[in-house]
């Protein structure tokens, strides 16, 4: 895996800002900045614009917070149940249109919130999504229809003091993840084939 090099790399600064923290502040986020979260996911592109994408939103101190936390793998909990906002997101299985499989509902999902990961970034809220959490558990509590699958929590809020988190966990608040070299997974003309770039 390569060093970081986003500073390098020539990508939208944007892009070089985002990563996952595990520290959050105790700073609320207004209901205007998760209006405006939530806007940008609705302009994400999606298979026949089914817009298969559903976020249920919970704000800290609340119970229905405290349940969605229950949910949440013992490994996540320390780092996630101190975001002041978690999103339950959620994927309808199916095409509104004709009620077949949509096989693209997860990757839909999933640029919907990259959509709001970068509005939410331009105003300093970061997100850690997390799919270490019970998934069975949180359609029971929130009675998700079957058709209906929750894919991943999303904790989300203004950057914290990294030193408030347990010592396991202050290294990888310090240290930004690597990536594949694109070499390994761009090709020219056919499969597994050098690029040019
Ligand atoms: C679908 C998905 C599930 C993830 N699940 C977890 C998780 O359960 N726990 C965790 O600490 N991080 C989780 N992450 C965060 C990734 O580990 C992180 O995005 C990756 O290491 C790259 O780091 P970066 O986001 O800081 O660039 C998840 C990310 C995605 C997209």
């Amino acid at each position: 895996m390569s060093e970081d090099n986003r500073e390098s790399s020539g990508i939208i600064d944007i892009l070089k800002k985002r990563w996952s923290p595990r520290s959050f502040s105790n700073k609320n986020i207004s209901d205007e900045s998760l209006q405006r979260i939530f806007e940008a996911a609705r302009w994400a592109p999606s298979c026949f614009n089914e817009q298969p994408w559903n976020f249920i939103y919970f704000r800290r101190g609340s119970e229905s917070y405290n349940k969605l936390a229950a949910a949440i793998m013992d490994g996540n909990k320390p780092w996630s149940i101190n975001a002041p906002v978690l999103v339950l997101t959620v994927a309808r299985n199916s095409f509104e249109r004709n009620g077949k499989s949509n096989n693209y509902a997860m990757h839909d999902l999933g640029m919907a919130v990259f959509s709001l990961t970068l509005q939410a970034l331009s105003e300093d809220i970061y997100l850690h999504q997390l799919a270490g959490f019970d998934a069975k558990m949180t359609s029971e509590i929130f009675r998700i229809d079957d058709n209906f699958s929750p894919a991943t929590v999303l904790a989300m809020g203004y950057l914290g003091d990294p030193e408030a988190l347990p010592d396991s966990l202050k290294p990888s608040e310090k240290k930004r993840t690597g990536r594949k070299p694109i070499s390994e997974f761009v090709f020219m003309n056919s499969w597994k084939k050098a690029n040019n770039l």
